[in-house]
């Protein structure tokens, strides 16, 4: 397919790096399920050896994400066009994390998912004795001292951030990584290469947890990584395999048949989050709201930059408030609400609601906690792709109940 019958990316959701399956012509590729192939002769073979190493339905998706975050990496240059399917979002990241030698220093986004906080300091710091220094990077300045005191080999970061939202400056960090010789490293499950592509800012690698917005149904747990550097392609092929936790068969098909509809699903998750905000922030029992499509977010600005649909700045799916009260009205509120269901994840067609302090983040140390403000009135809400007029209402029950 010529380059620039690819020019948006919604059509590269579709066509992205895929070819039609060279023996039936599915235009679907087909689940390799196979965990061997056949050799004509001892080293000879059609490119396929073993799975872990060779798989065609994984490949597929690979080089589809890779396409999308736009890589610039040909199939010629590196047969998965730099992109890498892993077996869990934290399988990606610890993966990501083996380019370090032990004793290396990691900058890590003060705030992150709770459980890259916690690969980091309580498995890594031992098991790898990797030095790893908290940094509140939406603070430009507080990123460039920190590098300049810290000689880091990796800087790692999400944004907007998991779970209070915080905008960083991509091409800060890429330019503070470029800096200081320290390989850069962006979680973009929160905003997904629909909104935002990192690479396009200098960043070195790309991360996504595919359980979330790429595979978009809650019934796929994934990892990935990107990469428009041939030189780390290359080092993370060979770590892929030799560390072992790839994306299997089953799960690379569920995430390719997510990215399809990426794009569609986004724009739709990003009018409704953007509506319910707006709402939410005139309700009397709810005390504050973030949402980076709202002038009053301190990273509003970076935010219109940085992530765009179409062209047009775009919020995403995700919304953070706090409640006014404490533990006892957000579990009255969170138990009241039907249609947004109490469960941790995000980014699937179904709306999803939650408690971070009590969930998805409790393994961040409780003193960090409060330093973000992840407090026991904070809830998380990710948007799905419902009627937004019938989410409203549950929102609204779930208030009447506080
Ligand atoms: C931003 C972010 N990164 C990474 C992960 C980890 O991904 P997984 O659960 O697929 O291992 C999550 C999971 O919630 C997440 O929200």
């Amino acid at each position: 397919m010529a380059s620039n019958d690819l020019s948006h990316i919604a059509t590269r959701c579709i066509h992205g790096g895929q070819h039609p399956e060279p023996v039936t012509g599915a235009v679907m590729p087909p689940i390799f399920t196979s965990s061997t192939f056949v050799q004509q002769s001892p080293g000879v073979h059609s490119g396929y050896e073993y799975s872990r190493s060779h798989n065609a339905t994984r490949f597929a998706f690979e080089r589809c994400l890779a396409s999308l975050e736009h890589s610039g990496l040909t199939e010629e240059q590196e047969r998965t066009c730099g992109g890498f399917g892993f077996a869990s979002g934290l399988a990606a990241i610890a993966t990501s994390l083996d380019l370090l030698d032990s004793g290396d220093t990691v900058l890590v986004m003060d705030d992150v998912y709770g459980g890259t906080n916690r690969l980091l300091n309580r498995v890594r710091v031992r098991s790898a004795g990797l030095k790893v220094v908290a940094v509140n990077m939406s603070d430009n300045a507080a990123l460039t001292a920190a590098a300049a005191n810290h000689a880091p080999k990796m800087i790692w970061m999400e944004t907007p951030s998991n779970p209070t939202l915080k905008l960083v400056d991509l091409s800060h960090v890429a330019a503070t990584g470029r800096a200081c010789g320290a390989i850069t490293v962006c979680d973009n499950t929160f905003a997904t290469p629909i909104l935002q592509r990192p690479l396009e800012h200098g960043i070195d690698i790309v991360m996504h947890s595919t359980t979330k917005y790429v595979g978009g149904h809650s019934d796929t747990v994934g990892g990935a990584l990107v990469t428009g550097r041939a030189d780390l392609a290359e080092r993370l092929r060979f770590l892929q395999n030799a560390v072992g936790a790839v994306m299997g068969p089953f799960d690379a098909y569920l995430a390719l048949r997510g990215l399809k509809t990426l794009a569609l699903r986004m724009e739709r998750h990003c009018q409704s989050a953007a509506q319910l905000a707006s709402w939410l922030e005139k309700q009397p029992k709810v005390e504050r709201v973030i949402y980076p499509g709202f002038a009053s977010h301190p990273g509003h600005a970076l935010a219109q930059r940085q992530m765009r649909l179409d062209g047009q700045p775009a919020g995403g799916g995700m919304i953070t408030f706090f409640l006014k009260g404490g533990i006892a009205e957000s579990r009255r509120f969170l138990e009241s609400v039907h249609l947004f269901a109490l469960a941790e994840s995000l980014g699937g067609v179904e709306s999803l609601i939650e408690h971070p302090a009590i969930m998805t983040h409790a393994s961040v140390p409780e003193a960090q906690r409060a330093e973000l403000g992840i407090s026991d009135s904070l809830i998380r809400v990710s948007v799905g792709i419902e009627h937004v007029a019938d989410l409203q209402s549950d929102l609204e029950r779930g208030l009447a109940a506080v």
